[in-house]
């Protein structure tokens, strides 16, 4: 019997998904973020938080864009489970190491969809005392945001259709897609 495709095949190789972001722009894009980010923060060694677990691949291209001294931490949360639809619920399955209280703290995240996590790590991080807090997306959903919080760096505006590659999962797998695919 032959072997069945996988996921990652049929989208590859296959066109079974649609290309919304190629690894080309991906990467400029990244660029400019990171020298923007450098910028922002010269001098404040600021510690870059990203969310676990889909924010993995961006943050680590994203910091080696980044040209001044940084820490890095990962928290790990849950709100959609193994769905395409958010549960409503966030759930905190890892917590930081770093003690954050007096410093500038910039929370990592793949996806802003409804905006149900970024609320939750708002109110997680304001009570730590940071110095600053701010944001940066890989990708923002402006139709399906419901929370009004400001995201001072976002990766790029797509339309409410569900994304998967570059960190993004469906069911915990094809996060490992060089680009960014719409999943029909
Ligand atoms: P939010 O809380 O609704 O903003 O959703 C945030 C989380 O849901 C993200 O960190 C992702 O893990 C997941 N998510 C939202 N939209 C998508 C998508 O299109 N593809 C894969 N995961 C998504």
């Amino acid at each position: 019997m032959p072997a069945q495709k996988s996921e990652f095949e049929k989208a590859v190789y296959e066109g079974g998904f649609r290309v919304l972001l190629t690894k080309e722009l991906i990467a400029m894009r990244i660029d400019e973020l990171g020298q923007q980010i450098t910028r922002d923060y010269r001098g404040l060694e600021p510690i870059i938080i990203g969310v676990l677990n889909g924010a993995f691949i961006f943050m680590a291209d994203l910091i080696r864009r980044i040209e001044i001294d940084v820490e890095v931490d990962f928290i790990k949360i849950s709100s959609y489970g193994d769905a395409k639809m958010t549960s409503g619920q966030v759930v905190m399955l890892k917590d930081i190491n770093a003690e954050i209280a007096g410093r500038h703290v910039l929370l990592v995240e793949d996806i802003v969809d409804t905006g149900l996590s970024i609320e939750f790590l708002r109110r997680k991080f304001t009570a730590l005392n940071p110095a600053s807090l701010k944001y940066v997306t890989f990708l923002f959903k402006p139709d399906s945001v419901k929370s009004d919080i400001r995201i001072d760096y976002v990766g790029f505006e797509i339309p409410s259709e569900f994304v998967v590659g570059y960190g993004l999962d469906h069911k915990q797998i094809l996060r490992n897609l060089p680009a960014v695919y719409i999943m029909d």
